[in-house]
């Protein structure tokens, strides 16, 4: 069963009730253009995308992380100035509640899934997964995830594909169990068997932003006119961690709403425990190194509530 997108209602409340929005055409053109054509000269590869393969570029995925907790070494002003496309910035504030809570951390990825010769042109019903490896997924988290087209897409062009409504049965069920890891094969099952697919086919500037327990994945790309999915990946965090939800709070930003659904509910377990330890980790490598480490990095995302 396929997923329409409804467009009669707000793109918070899309958020809220399906666990993912859409935003058309939401990203300028002219900085589609100009960040694809920085992934060609990052990937060293100018011939036309429909010659593209799983051989050559090969499927990318790069991470690039202003959070010094994060560092891989990679940047470009030129894909970082996605956070000051001024649509997408207004959408940012719009679901979380107001321009100052995105605490301006500048994480992003770029993504190529180019065409692979051995694929078929059908989604891949298998992949469906949330992004926390083996750990018990948070229930409350700190933010949202966006991804911008840079290009014209079609079926089966490798595109995101998810489960809409599966970040509210599944926050249920991470509730009621804080130790289950939500990729373990049943606990997906319980989620997503019965839920609608959605692929994003897009065109550039496209805008899809969605929930931290949204059941996605991505595709073999195999599409008619060999047309690879190029996107942009970023993440719209708060520095504080949300601590506890209380649905009958009237102040509750669109983002807070999307996890106030199955009722009040306080963690607990430290849920940012581990990405602290993991950020303070990397900090003591650097500092051993003799690498000075800015203060801000120390305490970041320490704060909770
Ligand atoms: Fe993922």
């Amino acid at each position: 069963m396929s997923f329409v997108v409804d467009t009669s209602i707000p793109f918070t409340e899309h958020f809220v009730r399906h666990g993912f929005a859409v935003l058309p055409g939401l990203v300028d053109p002219a900085f589609c253009a100009e960040a694809l054509d920085e992934i060609r000269r990052l990937i060293e590869d100018r011939r036309p995308l429909d010659t593209w393969t799983i051989d050559k570029p090969g499927i990318v995925n790069v991470p690039f992380f202003e959070d010094v907790g994060r560092d891989e070494g990679n940047s470009s002003p030129v894909l970082g100035g996605i956070f000051d496309q001024p649509q997408l910035r207004a959408a940012i504030d719009k679901l979380h509640g107001g321009p100052d809570r995105w605490d301006g951390v500048r994480n992003y990825y770029y993504l190529i899934k180019p065409f692979d010769p051995a694929g078929e042109p059908k989604l891949n019903l298998d992949g469906f997964h949330v992004d926390f490896g083996t750990l018990p997924p948070p229930t409350l988290y700190r933010g949202f995830l966006f991804m911008v087209s840079l290009v014209d897409t079609e079926p089966f062009s490798g595109n995101f594909t998810c489960r809409p409504g599966s970040h509210r049965i599944a926050q249920k069920m991470f509730i009621e169990d804080p130790e289950l890891v939500g990729n373990d094969p049943q606990v997906k099952e319980l989620i997503c068997d019965r839920l609608p697919v959605y692929e994003f086919v897009a065109e550039a500037g496209d805008v899809l932003l969605w929930h931290h327990l949204l059941y996605h994945e991505g595709n073999p790309s195999h599409s008619l006119n060999r047309r690879p999915r190029v996107a942009l990946l970023g993440e719209a965090f708060r520095e504080n961690w949300l601590t506890e939800i209380n649905p009958s709070d009237p102040d509750l930003s669109p983002w807070e709403r999307s996890l106030a659904q199955n009722s009040f509910h306080k963690p607990m377990r430290d849920e940012g425990r581990f990405a602290r330890s993991k950020r303070a980790e990397r900090i003591a490598v650097y500092e051993a190194k003799g690498i000075s480490v800015d203060e801000k990095w120390k305490h970041y995302s320490h704060r909770t509530g």
